[in-house]
């Protein structure tokens, strides 16, 4: 088998690159990476990367400053990458009838650059779920823009809705991930000859590697045409996404569909023992921790001088150790509602940043490089590493099918 070329995008410490690279047939080879934190001195994360991995090119600059040239020069067969949920709206260009035009610092259309300069065989990219349903004013549009641009671009596109934990990890992460593939690939022939159900509930790369009960949640399911006038689409289109769903030749059929459930790994699995007191809390933490995570109704006042409640439910005084933990946030180094509070035979602690990785299923100390704060920072923007491991082993299924096709298409 071949291997694939793959661009790793908004890189942050390899979270896409370590599970790429973990596949059983190892054929993706990471030969181009760019990682920048915007308006930081010291770049973290970036550091990291370059330390952790030693092949390829590392670019440590802001994806909008690459060239369109640069962009091409990496001939990507593949580009990965987890990128903000921002305001994908465009308006017409003024410069011509079917120039169009995105908001300026949109990282999303700096992937349609790249996509424009290679032109790969797939793209998978991660977001966070809420992207299906934004802007709360014009329900599922950014994601239409999103699914719009790709189809113009020859491409058809599966995604799913998976939280890491549904699928034996050790956090409850619930994220987006999104599979375009190039019309004309033998798995995009493949798939033509499916029902867009069937792709969805079997076929499909996602159906595949993580499998689904055959029945929608609540009988909620949609189909919907997509126009191919992407501002169109960004000025009118309205419509609920819903957790897995398919586009085909701008057909979009989408399901609610319920996870196979597998055996989670809990936060006792993954505790450590013998944690430095660092990591412990003193008793004006345990309360302030307490009185965050307690329920709440507060009077507040507005600028205009209005006066409402703010009110919120109580949680679990400390996580419970018998799930897997709640998702991390990049705050998680914070005294905050979020953050995680471990009671471990009667010490009140936070996790440790081996912890943070291991929730992640990076291996202990990947992040070492960097302060504590900096650890968690970074674990709070990654990916379940596992989660792309299984993604990969599927590409490398379909790869594995196109290459018996084309042995095939030799032999006539
Ligand atoms: C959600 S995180 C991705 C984390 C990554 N998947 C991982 O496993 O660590 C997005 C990353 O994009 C980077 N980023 C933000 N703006 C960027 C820009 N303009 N150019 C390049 N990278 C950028 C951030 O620093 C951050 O590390």
């Amino acid at each position: 088998m071949g291997s694939i070329k793959v661009v790793e995008l908004f890189a942050g410490v390899g979270g896409f690159r370590l599970g790429l690279e973990q596949t059983k047939n190892r054929i993706f080879d990471v030969n181009w990476a760019n990682q920048w934190e915007p308006s930081r001195k010291v770049q973290h994360a970036f550091d990291c990367y370059n330390k952790r991995f030693d092949t390829g090119e590392h670019v440590n600059r802001d994806i909008a400053e690459i060239s369109d040239e640069e962009m091409a020069a990496t001939e990507a067969d593949m580009i990965v990458g987890g990128f903000p949920c921002q305001d994908y709206s465009v308006a017409r260009s003024l410069n011509g009838e079917l120039g169009i035009q995105g908001k300026k610092g949109v990282l999303f259309w700096q992937i349609i650059r790249f996509v424009q300069n290679t032109f790969p065989k797939y793209l998978l990219l991660e977001n966070v779920d809420r992207l299906l349903k934004s802007p709360s004013s014009q329900r599922g549009r950014d994601f239409a823009v999103m699914l719009s641009t790709l189809s113009e671009l020859g491409y058809d596109v599966e995604w799913r809705v998976i939280n890491a934990a549904d699928y034996g990890n050790a956090q409850r992460r619930r994220r987006v991930f999104i599979f375009a593939y190039k019309q004309g690939l033998d798995y995009s022939n493949e798939m033509s000859k499916e029902s867009l159900e069937n792709i969805i509930y079997k076929k499909g790369m996602f159906a595949q590697a993580f499998p689904i009960e055959g029945e929608p949640n609540k009988k909620r399911i949609a189909q919907t045409k997509l126009s191919s006038d992407i501002v169109e689409v960004s000025d009118n289109f309205k419509f609920q996404f819903y957790n897995s769903g398919i586009l085909r030749n701008g057909e979009v059929l989408t399901i609610d569909t319920i996870p196979k459930f597998e055996k989670p790994i809990t936060l006792k699995d993954i505790i450590q023992e013998n944690v430095d007191d660092n990591y412990s809390l003193n008793v004006d933490q345990i309360e302030k921790f307490r009185y965050l995570r307690g329920p709440k109704k507060i009077k507040r006042t507005t600028k205009e001088g209005h006066e409402y409640y703010f009110s919120e439910g109580g949680m679990s005084e400390t996580d419970s150790l018998d799930l897997p933990a709640r998702t991390m946030l990049t705050s998680e180094a914070s005294v905050n509602r979020s953050t995680h509070f471990l009671n471990i035979n009667n010490v009140y602690r936070t996790l440790t940043p081996i912890e943070a990785e291991r929730l992640n299923g990076f291996p202990d100390n990947w992040t070492d490089t960097m302060p504590d704060r900096m650890r968690f920072f970074c674990m709070g923007n990654a990916l379940v590493v596992p989660v792309i491991t299984r993604i990969g082993n599927q590409i490398e299924q379909i790869e594995q099918q196109t290459r018996d096709s084309f042995s095939q298409l030799k032999l006539f």
